[in-house]
């Protein structure tokens, strides 16, 4: 069976690495791929935003499922355009995709379906918009806490910097005159979202959906923050863990029924079939669950940390989303924990230098240790031959076992053989995974 694979990072690898255990899957492509991905398929020159492309390469070589990593070819209408030829595809359509696109629809949607989330509006007129943040400021607006700090947010897709947390009136005034004004995120800019700050511990829920029935994937906590104890700028985050503990079954079932559920139903009355990854973003607020974010997409590296534990079969999962069959296929997982800690170029997020030859298992020689991968990111094959660093989250060393305090020994224990100059990584993913156990 043939698979395609759209995507070049250490979720795509990961996702490769899968699917690859799987004997049917006897031809996997991955386009672009990364330097990891070739050693389990073909990589195929081709961009993930090619659509074009790409639907002209499925036609030619009949893959039996697409899988889609990224959040950008579903925004662009990869999936329908390949649904409208008659191919299988895992990801949400284009207008489901919108969710991610768009922060100012997931907001109404929210508001408009009573979703748990913060109090706010969204606007196109920044002087609107600058009476709505004084208003919210002041305690008076529609907001239960108001005040400040205060959350001015760009619609669109701003590379995860389009979220301003604002101290003060003046910098909430700031940050939507060069939101809106400047246009710091372009486009993205032309309507923002403005909220009161929630407080609180932030998780992530996993799951697979088929438009109706929905099953959570492990819990897994990513790492932000570029520095060890959570300091430093944010990232696209620097290592995982799963399966996290500190909610409860409980707490975890509350969630599906009053948030998860809530949303799916909302989807399909807004005439929005939503089949694949619905990745929640939720604060875990004194008052409850309130939703911050939907993605359409799994999370990296989250991922990384995910799939050693999951049993099931990808193509299984996505044959019964596309039958909307989900609910007849109980995911079954195993009872490891896993920990993934990347490793980024130096200087990483600001300004990471690339270009660099990497050595050690994983890239010169095999994984030997048992239970470890490594899974590569911006890595690319240089001129003679040698694997370079081409991105600034360059791998990531995932190692699973019977506790985490075997799994981050062994994960570390993998980073010890690799070398590249200025490699950074966080000495304390995983260190809290115990909590709640
Ligand atoms: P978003 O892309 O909307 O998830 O926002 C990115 C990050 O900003 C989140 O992961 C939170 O850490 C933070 N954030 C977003 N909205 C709020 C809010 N209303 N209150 C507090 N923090 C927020
Ligand atoms: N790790 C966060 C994300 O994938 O968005």
């Amino acid at each position: 069976m043939k698979v395609l694979l759209i995507g070049g990072g250490g979720r795509e690898h990961a996702l490769a690495w899968h699917l690859r255990k799987d004997p049917r899957v006897t031809g996997l492509f991955i386009a672009p791929g990364n330097a990891g991905t070739s050693a389990l398929g073909t990589n195929l020159p081709i961009a993930a935003t090619d659509i074009d492309a790409l639907v002209a390469w499925a036609e030619k070589e009949q893959p039996t499922f697409t899988f889609v990593g990224p959040e950008a070819p579903l925004c662009l209408g990869l999936a329908d355009r390949l649904h409208e030829k008659g191919f299988r595809v895992f990801g949400p359509n284009r207008k489901a995709a919108q969710l991610e696109a768009s922060k100012v629809l997931t907001k109404r949607l929210f508001q408009n379906y009573h979703i748990p989330t913060a109090a706010g509006a969204d606007f196109s007129d920044p002087l609107a918009a600058y009476a709505y943040s004084q208003k919210l400021g002041q305690k008076e607006g529609t907001g239960t806490q108001g005040g400040y700090p205060q959350v001015i947010k760009a619609d669109g897709l701003a590379a995860g910097k389009g979220v301003i947390i604002a101290q003060t009136p003046g910098e909430a005034a700031l940050a939507i005159w060069q939101i809106m004004e400047k246009r710091v995120f372009g486009d993205a800019g032309k309507r923002i979202v403005i909220e009161e700050c929630l407080t609180g511990p932030e998780v992530s829920f996993l799951a697979i959906t088929d438009g109706t029935a929905l099953q959570l994937l492990p819990l897994a906590q990513d790492h932000k923050r570029v520095g060890e104890g959570d300091t430093g700028p944010n990232t696209g985050g620097m290592g995982a863990y799963a399966p996290a503990r500190f909610l409860t079954e409980a707490t975890k079932n509350e969630i599906v029924e009053t948030v998860l559920k809530p949303i799916l139903a909302a989807l399909r009355a807004e005439g929005i079939d939503y089949q694949g990854v619905l990745y929640a973003g939720l604060m875990l607020t004194p008052t409850g669950p309130q939703m911050l974010e939907i993605n359409v997409r799994l999370g990296d590296p989250e991922t990384q940390a995910v799939l050693p534990l999951l049993e099931t079969p990808l193509l299984d999962i996505a044959a019964a989303v596309a039958k909307r069959e989900l609910g007849d296929l109980p995911l079954k997982f195993n009872a490891l924990s896993a920990v993934t800690v990347v490793l980024g170029a130096p200087g990483y997020p600001e300004d990471p230098q690339l270009g660099g030859v990497i050595t050690g298992p994983g890239f010169t020689t095999p994984v030997t240790a048992k239970e470890t991968a490594v899974f590569h990111a911006g890595t690319k094959v240089g001129k003679k031959g040698e694997i370079v660093t081409s991105g600034g989250r360059v791998a990531a060393v995932t190692a699973w076992g019977k506790d985490f305090e075997t799994a981050r020994k062994n994960a570390y224990a993998g980073i010890d053989g690799i070398s590249f100059p200025g490699m950074i990584y966080r000495r304390d993913i995983g260190a809290k995974a115990h909590i709640g156990s």
